[in-house]
């Protein structure tokens, strides 16, 4: 007797059902044992280098506690493992943790492309920019950028620079008679003002005009995406635009990508007959946006619109957060160390005389206070941490090594405080960087602009504003602690504050 339709469509679902369920579990089954190898490999590959218990799940990662001891806890355990040490996020991902200058030398002389893990999350953000770049493409636009850096296209940046840091003193002016003011939000537009000048000649007024939208989207996009790197599901993409500071994310992004290329197209246009930097250069200083359209390889190759975006979009983002940190933290130092204060500003006096603003022949007559800058960037480095994925195996000083495709970073932070290498690390001593102590010390020991073929290309960008920020900043103000708040160190991206700078200002004699 033929079976009813009814029974031959349910035990062909039952079938179908039965397939769909084993074809998971196999699915499920491959993929474990697949997670279950990648571990053993990565447990094999780090097998010479002992580190702190890690839970098999959470690995370290609960010890990045954003309770202002996680650098600390990264420098003790860089103390008692020497030189480099695992640190696991979650069971699949880890980090061979360096901490010694002479394994810093090791990986920093080499050009291996940055991790996939945190440098990725950039991209959507500033795009395939030098930050991210790797192999030729890298090293193509690292020559066709370094002409930027030339002091004679830095030299006008002085006067730009110098104009911005008055603007934040007159605002700083306005809130003086407060009990203490939070100085990292007017040092923040102070130094997106510059970097927007300087970048290409954008006068965003973001420091007096808080509703331009370009400005607000940079700055929230860098907000939104801070932090994303220390919290594992948000490493999906997936998840994180799933998120609401996901979805605000790209809505930032996409507003600052408008307006970026929106100047690119005005820029080319009004350059049509100028191609020369020397002609630009005859009528207004040039900018950075200038120099990239002037860029050409031997074979004329020039960027194309899109890798312009993501270099102007770099540089924006490497060339503000960076130096807004370095600069909040050296006014903390020189509130907590009065005495440095005092002789800086001495030293400050004497070069500016009756002038409020800093010109580019007084930036090479401040060797204190420039020693005082160095030190406040040993003791709070703006970089804390930086890292990269072998593409092929490294071999350390002492033999150790790891095999091609791990994750290695460099605690910059543990280095600058390790006492193997500097004397008394915790003590602020602005004469380690005289020049008879500077020529002792280990290459690879000061790396707040790391060090190698991957240095920070704005380098000397950042210590001129530095100086610029500190030498008019004291020469108006007196910096004090409030002692009722201080900061809490937090790893980040860019080091910051949880709870922000809170200094006392008191307009000085
Ligand atoms: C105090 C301020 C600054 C500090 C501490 C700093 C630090 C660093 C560090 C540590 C790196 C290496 C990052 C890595 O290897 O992953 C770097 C790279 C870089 N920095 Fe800076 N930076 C500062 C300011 C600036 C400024 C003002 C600019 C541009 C105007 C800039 C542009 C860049 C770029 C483009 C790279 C990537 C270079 C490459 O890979 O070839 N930085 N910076």
């Amino acid at each position: 007797m033929e079976p009813p339709v009814q029974s031959i469509i349910s035990v062909d679902g039952y079938r179908l059902l039965h397939l769909g369920a084993v074809f998971c579990l196999s699915v499920v089954l491959l993929k474990g044992i697949q997670l279950y190898q990648r571990r053993k490999t990565l447990l094999a590959a780090l097998q010479s280098f002992p580190g702190p218990p890690s839970h098999w799940l959470f690995g370290q990662a609960n010890e990045f506690r954003q309770d202002g001891q996680d650098l600390d806890r990264m420098l003790s355990w860089g103390l008692q493992f020497p030189y480099a040490n695992p640190v696991w996020f979650g069971p699949f991902i880890v980090y061979l943790n360096i901490t010694h200058p002479e394994y810093a030398r090791t990986l920093l002389s080499r050009t291996d492309p940055k991790d996939n893990v945190i440098y990725d999350h950039f991209i959507p953000w500033i795009g395939k920019g030098l930050l991210v770049l790797a192999g030729q493409k890298w090293f193509q636009h690292r020559r066709l950028l370094t002409p930027g850096f030339h002091y004679d296209v830095l030299k006008p940046y002085v006067r730009l620079m110098s104009d911005c840091t008055k603007v934040m003193l007159d605002s700083l002016q306005e809130q003086a008679a407060a009990e203490s003011i939070d100085i990292c939000p007017y040092v923040g537009l102070m130094t997106l003002d510059a970097i927007m000048k300087c970048a290409f000649s954008y006068d965003s007024n973001c420091q007096s005009d808080r509703e331009n939208p370009y400005t607000n989207a940079v700055l929230e996009r860098a907000s939104l995406a801070d932090g994303r790197e220390l919290f594992s599901p948000c490493h999906s993409d997936l998840i994180f635009y799933l998120s609401p500071q996901g979805r605000l994310f790209q809505r930032a992004s996409r507003i600052s990508r408008e307006h970026t290329d929106n100047v690119i197209k005005q820029r080319k246009e009004s350059l049509k007959c100028e191609k020369e930097p020397e002609k630009i250069q005859e009528k207004r200083h040039l900018d950075f946006l200038d120099v990239l359209l002037c860029a050409h390889d031997e074979n004329g190759q020039g960027l194309s619109d899109e890798e312009l975006r993501a270099e102007v979009d770099t540089f924006i983002f490497e060339g503000h957060d960076t130096t807004a940190s370095g600069i909040s933290w050296i006014f903390y130092c020189m509130a907590k160390y009065p005495e440095h204060q005092q002789k800086c500003r001495r030293e400050i006096r004497e070069v500016l005389g009756e002038r409020d603003t800093v010109e580019w022949n007084d930036l090479s007559l401040l060797p204190y206070t420039t020693m005082c800058i160095k030190e406040s960037l040993r003791l709070y480095p703006p970089v804390p941490l930086l890292a990269r994925q072998m593409n092929k195996p490294i071999t350390f000083s002492d033999g150790r090594s790891v095999p091609e495709g791990c994750l290695v970073s460099v605690c910059i932070d543990s280095i600058h405080r390790n006492p193997d290498v500097w004397t008394n690390p915790e003590v602020f001593d602005p004469l380690r960087f005289s020049p008879e102590e500077s020529s002792q010390r280990h290459s690879h020991a000061y790396l707040p602009f790391s060090a190698g073929p991957r240095n920070c290309i704005g380098q000397d960008f950042a210590m001129n504003e530095m100086k610029i920020a500190v030498a008019l900043t004291l020469n108006t103000f007196e910096l004090s602690l409030d002692p009722t708040q201080p900061p809490v160190k937090v790893l980040r991206l860019v080091l910051r504050s949880k709870n922000g700078i809170h200094l006392r200002l008191k307009k000085s004699k």
